[in-house]
């Protein structure tokens, strides 16, 4: 009976000093307010610094790559909010992929990954890229065999798992923890969110125009991004048509659903950092913002699936387009560029360790 007495306080301790341990991660983290807690970190993968670290080396290393050429961060860099600049990613031997490198920015909140929204966690997520035959083209036994056998991996592994046996599902764990680390929330933007700094009256206007449905009967003016880049985030992570093509070559979601009402849809990715990552859209099709601008303002292409957020969206009474006035595009670009994050980009904690002084 005693022993058992001892064994539960000590099971009550342990428990008890996790918990802090955790807090006190989460705490040091210091998670922006105005982002909300609409977040969750799976049970079995609780945050800790030293799975965040290992998370960062395996993320830069290039030996997770078949041919050792190529790591995550070779299509997500920091310096471009972990994106590049390809039209559409290129991986092992010069393959050229399907897509453009999404930029990797306050995942924490996100829910859905992929352009498509088809890997349901950043722990399911990587397993795509590294065992894609055109991205890093490992195979999986090979991939835990092959860091097994790098001196410097199974102490990280033991220090953070509490075990130096190497497996696929730890190295998922990993790199998803330090994924969960890449948070913005020091742009212009969100020092005037925070009343660190006070908008100039253009500034003002750009935040009110992007926010903005309109509604021309009352002449109330708006360019209705924020109807799906919505929230401080920037992204309500929900999926549409945003009229791209009358016929889209890539069906993004109608793939995963098989229903053609999905036909054309994809994530409104989060806009943070977008002035470091063009080109733009899935397919990279946008050289920069300005024709972003020009595409949602002049040329929509309709279709049946084409959102109704969209279509019906004018600022003229009986319009047709969105019709912004020259000026309302550069006050919406000014808006897109107040989002740029320098301390995000320049983050000591997101770069290349393998580069960093020791
Ligand atoms: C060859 C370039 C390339 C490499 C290497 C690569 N990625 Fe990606 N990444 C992409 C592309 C392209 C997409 C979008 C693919 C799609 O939608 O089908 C993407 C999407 C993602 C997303 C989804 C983001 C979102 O907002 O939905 C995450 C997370 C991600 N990659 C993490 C990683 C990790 C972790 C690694 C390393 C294990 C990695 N990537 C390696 C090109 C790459
Ligand atoms: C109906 C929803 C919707 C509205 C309204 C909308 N977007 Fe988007 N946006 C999307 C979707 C979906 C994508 C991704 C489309 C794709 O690549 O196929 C996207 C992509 C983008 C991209 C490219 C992101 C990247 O990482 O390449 C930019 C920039 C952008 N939108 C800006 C805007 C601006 C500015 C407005 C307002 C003028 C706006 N959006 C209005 C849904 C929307």
């Amino acid at each position: 009976m005693k022993k058992y007495i001892v064994f539960c306080f000590c099971l009550f301790c342990f428990v008890l000093i996790f918990n802090s341990c955790q807090n006190s991660f989460l705490k040091k983290w210091q998670l922006p307010e105005h982002f909300g807690q609409q977040f969750s970190i799976p049970k079995d993968n609780p945050m800790n610094k030293d799975a965040v670290f290992l998370g960062k080396m395996l993320f830069f290393d290039v030996r997770l790559s078949a041919d050792n050429t190529i790591s995550c961060a070779t299509c997500h860099q920091p310096q471009k909010s972990f994106s590049d600049n390809n039209k559409i990613a290129i991986g092992i031997n010069q393959q050229i992929n399907e897509r453009n490198s999404m930029s990797l920015v306050n995942l924490l909140w996100n829910q859905n990954f992929f352009w498509d929204g088809r890997s349901p966690s950043l722990e399911h997520q990587s397993l795509h890229p590294l065992t894609n035959p055109k991205e890093m083209g490992m195979n999986i036994n090979d991939l835990e065999k092959k860091l097994q056998n790098i001196s410097t991996y199974p102490p990280l592994f033991k220090k953070a798992f509490a075990t130096s046996k190497i497996n696929i599902d730890l190295i998922a764990k990993a790199l998803a923890q330090f994924e969960r680390t890449l948070i913005s929330a020091n742009s212009r933007y969100d020092k005037i969110v925070r009343g660190e700094v006070k908008p100039t009256l253009r500034e003002k206007k750009a935040i009110q125009l992007f926010f903005t449905h309109p509604i021309a009967e009352i002449n109330l003016r708006g360019a209705n991004c924020g109807d799906c880049h919505g929230s401080h985030l920037t992204t309500l992570q929900t999926f549409h048509n945003n009229g791209l093509d009358k016929e889209p070559k890539d069906t993004g979601l109608e793939k995963i659903t098989k229903k053609s009402t999905d036909r054309g849809k994809m994530k409104a990715p989060s806009l943070r950092n977008i002035a470091l990552t063009a080109p733009y859209m899935h397919d990279g099709r946008f050289q920069n913002l300005e024709q972003v601008l020009d595409h949602y303002n002049e040329h929509i292409q309709s279709s049946n699936s084409l959102d109704i957020l969209i279509n019906e969206a004018t600022n003229i009474p009986e319009g047709k387009t969105l019709s912004l006035t020259k000026e309302e595009k550069q006050d919406i670009i000014l808006f897109l560029n107040m989002l740029t994050d320098s301390t995000f980009i320049q983050n000591p904690a997101f770069q290349n360790p393998f580069l960093q002084k020791k």
